[in-house]
């Protein structure tokens, strides 16, 4: 009986999004090959399919040869080619069981129609369309909301739309036993169609991809972070968390090609301040996020992302003397224009950032507000703590730990500089909250309970 969908393909991300197009109304089984070889053997074990969907390079591999094997079969199946290379229109005229011909990368939407045009099947109308993992983790941030599903009609929200979706979160669901998520079938075609787009903007070409490592290495190899992560006790697994997530956001800013230049441009040198700076943000703030339940996984990745990005309009030669110029930019009296420029360096990032799709929207904001103070004394708004956004106050506390910890002194000495500074300056709401978890893990003589 022809009961099912046969897709091959060579890229998994191509075969996971054809999937959830087809769950959204086919009612029959999906099998997926990832060769010509496997798919023969698909066939082999469960008989002639309805429609085989497959890679027009696959098709044309001679050694061996599905065509042949289906046609000693008697299998006359239709066949749907897709190809990225517009020479092959003609070339698969010359295969008579091919009767559609669809470009790569295959929209989902164009793909369901064919489909619905040959197969015999039940068509279906589910609530929920299963998304495997790997395709939401193409996303920058969730499209719409997913779910798990814990029984027959027993759907549960475990992600927010404009959440991101990280490898920790993948791996948390794993363990439990999860092996996609769900999305609501009225969603399906919006959330395929983001998805098509990030695989096509993913560089894969050689000479652009290695250009985000080099950004993590030049953040890796900082030997500070060794020494710090063991002045604070930090465990190998959160260390590797830390990395993972410093690596999920370079993966979401490689996706726009005009600020991995910025960055790869100001951070491409491991010994200066500015790529000094950035690391020990990126790694604090991730780590230290941890502390806190309401920041999770997407909000780490926020404050990773703002790390990367908050001081991109700032000069170099600044970072020889930061905290003389925050000094100086505080005190709105001061109208030299090399120091208002520098009071502006908060909204110029913004601008600059603006629009970009990749970003989630709070980084914007978290990056404006992150001169601001707990007494009201920042800049550039001079804006009271109650209007900080909690993302943006536990950044500018992390930002403060890292001004104290400056390469001439001991992390102790830091750290005590931080505590004694921080109990005067952060005596009330949020400021004070998220100061006294910090300290209690990362003071000895506030040890965490
Ligand atoms: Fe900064
Ligand atoms: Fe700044």
């Amino acid at each position: 009986m022809k009961n099912y969908i046969l897709l091959v393909d060579k890229d998994e991300n191509t075969l996971a999004v054809l999937v959830t197009a087809l769950k959204h109304f086919y009612g029959g089984k999906i099998h997926q090959a990832l060769s010509n070889e496997e798919a023969i053997k698909v066939v082999e074990r469960n008989g002639e399919p309805e429609v085989i969907l497959i890679d027009f390079q696959i098709l044309t591999d001679i050694e061996h040869d599905l065509m042949q094997h289906l046609f000693q079969q008697k299998f006359f199946v239709p066949i749907i080619a897709t190809s990225d290379d517009p020479q092959h229109q003609n070339l698969v005229n010359s295969y008579p069981m091919v009767s559609a011909r669809l470009d790569k990368p295959v929209s989902a939407k164009a793909f369901s129609y064919i489909i619905k045009g040959v197969v015999t099947s039940p068509l279906v109308s589910p609530s929920h369309v299963p998304v495997k993992f790997t395709t939401l983790l193409t996303l920058p941030v969730a499209g719409c909301d997913a779910y798990i599903k814990l029984a027959q009609d027993n759907y549960i929200k475990v992600l927010n739309k404009g959440d991101s979706f990280t490898d920790a979160d993948a791996a948390n669901l794993k363990a439990k036993g999860f092996k996609e998520l769900h999305v609501l079938a009225s969603d399906c075609f919006s959330l395929l169609e983001e998805v098509e787009a990030a695989l096509e903007k993913i560089p894969t070409a050689p000479g652009t991809a290695p250009d985000a490592g080099q950004t993590v290495m030049a953040i890796d190899a900082l030997e500070e972070m060794q020494t710090l992560a063991k002045a604070l006790g930090w465990s190998p697994e959160l260390l590797e968390k830390t990395k993972k997530a410093v690596n999920k956001a370079l993966k979401v800013l490689s996706k726009n090609q005009e600020i991995l230049d910025i960055l790869n441009q100001k951070l491409g040198d491991v010994n200066s301040p500015y790529t000094r700076h950035v690391g020990l943000l990126c790694y604090l703030t991730c780590a230290l996020g941890s502390y806190f339940d309401w920041v999770g996984d997407s909000g780490k990745e926020k404050l990773v992302l703002v790390s990367m990005l908050h001081d991109l309009a700032v000069d170099e030669a600044i970072y020889h003397d930061i905290n003389a110029w925050n000094a100086k930019a505080s005190d709105f009296k001061d109208k030299a224009p090399e120091v208002v420029r520098y009071r502006m360096h908060t909204i110029e990032a913004a601008k600059k950032l603006h629009g970009v799709a990749v970003l989630p929207a709070d980084v914007e904001q978290i990056i404006l507000q992150h001169h601001e103070k707990a007494d009201g004394r920042g800049f550039p708004r001079g804006i009271s703590a109650a209007r900080i956004s909690h993302l943006a106050t536990l950044f500018i506390l992390i930002e403060d730990l890292v001004d104290c910890l400056s390469e001439d002194r001991t992390v102790d000495q830091g750290i005590e500089d931080f505590v004694i500074k921080g109990k005067e300056a952060y005596d009330n709401g949020n400021f004070k909250k998220f100061f006294e978890v910090i300290i209690r893990h990362i003071s000895k003589k506030f040890p965490a309970a």
